[in-house]
């Protein structure tokens, strides 16, 4: 048998608690098509004290993320945490100087540091695997790293949070004004801990730039999006919309015009019901790419929650046990 993958992981939130269930109850399938063990060996939240559903009790938890991101004992850390700057931000730059691979599900790290992780990332010989950052359960930057790598891809577009997609789905099937959906949301599970990076469409803007630096340009910045969410969207204005038959859903889209300019946005779209995007319902998200030779593709799937979210993380942990045993230094660096 190979040598096992060591794995850091740092939160057992919505998403880190289903990896780790997924880790401890189908280890032998998961170790199996990885090609050798994959093992937790420690781990790290805030409250070592909370019923999660899993059993980690024979396993340490470490108090602080920097620690555990240092540990001797761990080949990859696996960053659920959150939060583009303080402690996740620092566990992951303490991963990679240690020559640790990093896989984050955290988007708001990536869209803020993306160049200052992924130097580190080069200089130290070591992947970041991010597939969940961005509509967990739909394989896009498997797609745009690795099926589309010789493609011209000219746009990118799509309905690129759940929450939103939801709160605007239930607005207008059931007729519920706008505070009472983002309170059903909540319930869910669906909203994001801090619900305004949802509703004002910036967890929106923070997986755009994701997939423009993958898709259209790697210096493409935050800064660049005007982005405006679903906050004043009133349940008036999706009747209204609806008598004309058509429908609102919170669109990101970027594009590379004739001149090279790439052009991004994020904002409320009133889209003919006929549309593709206006057919994406509940929590459920959407991606559209415009590229040549493959053409156009649409994929449609689950956009949050822990089982979707943990697929991506896992697929990228099974990568990396995988590649490590061929190759050494960085996966997949950005185009
Ligand atoms: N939820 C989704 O559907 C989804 C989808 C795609 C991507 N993501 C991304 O995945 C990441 C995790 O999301 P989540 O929904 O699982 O978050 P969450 O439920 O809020 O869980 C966060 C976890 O981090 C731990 N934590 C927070 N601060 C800590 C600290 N200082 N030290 C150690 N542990 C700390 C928490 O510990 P305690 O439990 O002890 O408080 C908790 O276990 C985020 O980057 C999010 O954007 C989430």
């Amino acid at each position: 048998m190979r040598k096992p993958l060591r794995i850091g992981l740092l939160g057992l939130g919505v998403v880190g608690t289903e990896v780790a269930r997924l880790l401890t109850v189908e280890q032998k399938t998961l170790s199996a098509q990885a090609g050798r063990p994959l093992e937790i060996v420690a781990y790290s939240t805030r409250d070592p004290h909370k019923k999660r559903g899993v059993d980690l009790s024979g396993l340490p938890w470490v108090a602080s993320p920097s620690e555990l991101a240092a540990r001797s004992d761990i080949d990859i850390l696996v960053e659920l945490m959150g939060g583009s700057d303080g402690p996740a931000l620092e566990a992951a730059e303490i991963a990679l100087k240690n020559k640790k691979h990093l896989v984050t599900a955290n988007k708001a790290m990536l869209a803020k540091h993306w160049k200052h992780l992924f130097a580190l990332s080069k200089k130290h010989h070591v992947a970041i695997m991010f597939e969940a950052s961005v509509c967990a359960g739909i394989p896009i930057i498997k797609v745009l790293r690795e099926s589309f790598a010789s493609n011209r891809i000219s746009r990118v577009r799509g309905i690129l949070n759940g929450t939103c997609n939801y709160m605007l789905t239930s607005m207008e099937t059931r007729g519920i004004e706008f505070d009472a959906a983002l309170v059903e949301a909540q319930r869910l599970g669906y909203a994001e801990a801090d619900p305004t990076l949802d509703i004002d469409g910036h967890d929106t803007a923070h997986k755009l730039i994701v997939l423009a630096k993958l898709a259209l340009d790697p210096d493409a910045k935050p800064q660049d999006i005007p982005t405006s969410g679903i906050r004043d969207i009133r349940l008036s204005d999706i009747r209204d919309a609806q008598a004309r038959n058509k429908t609102i859903r919170l669109v990101a889209s970027a594009e590379k015009m004739p001149d090279g300019q790439i052009v991004m946005s994020v904002a409320p779209q009133v889209l003919d019901s006929e549309h593709v995007l206006a057919n994406v319902s509940g929590a459920m998200n959407a991606i559209l790419i415009d590229s040549e030779p493959a053409g156009s593709l649409t994929m449609i799937g689950p956009g949050a929650g822990g089982g979707p979210t943990a697929s991506g993380v896992l697929a990228d942990i099974i990568d990396l046990a995988r590649f490590e045993i061929v190759v050494e230094g960085p996966l997949y660096l950005p185009r």
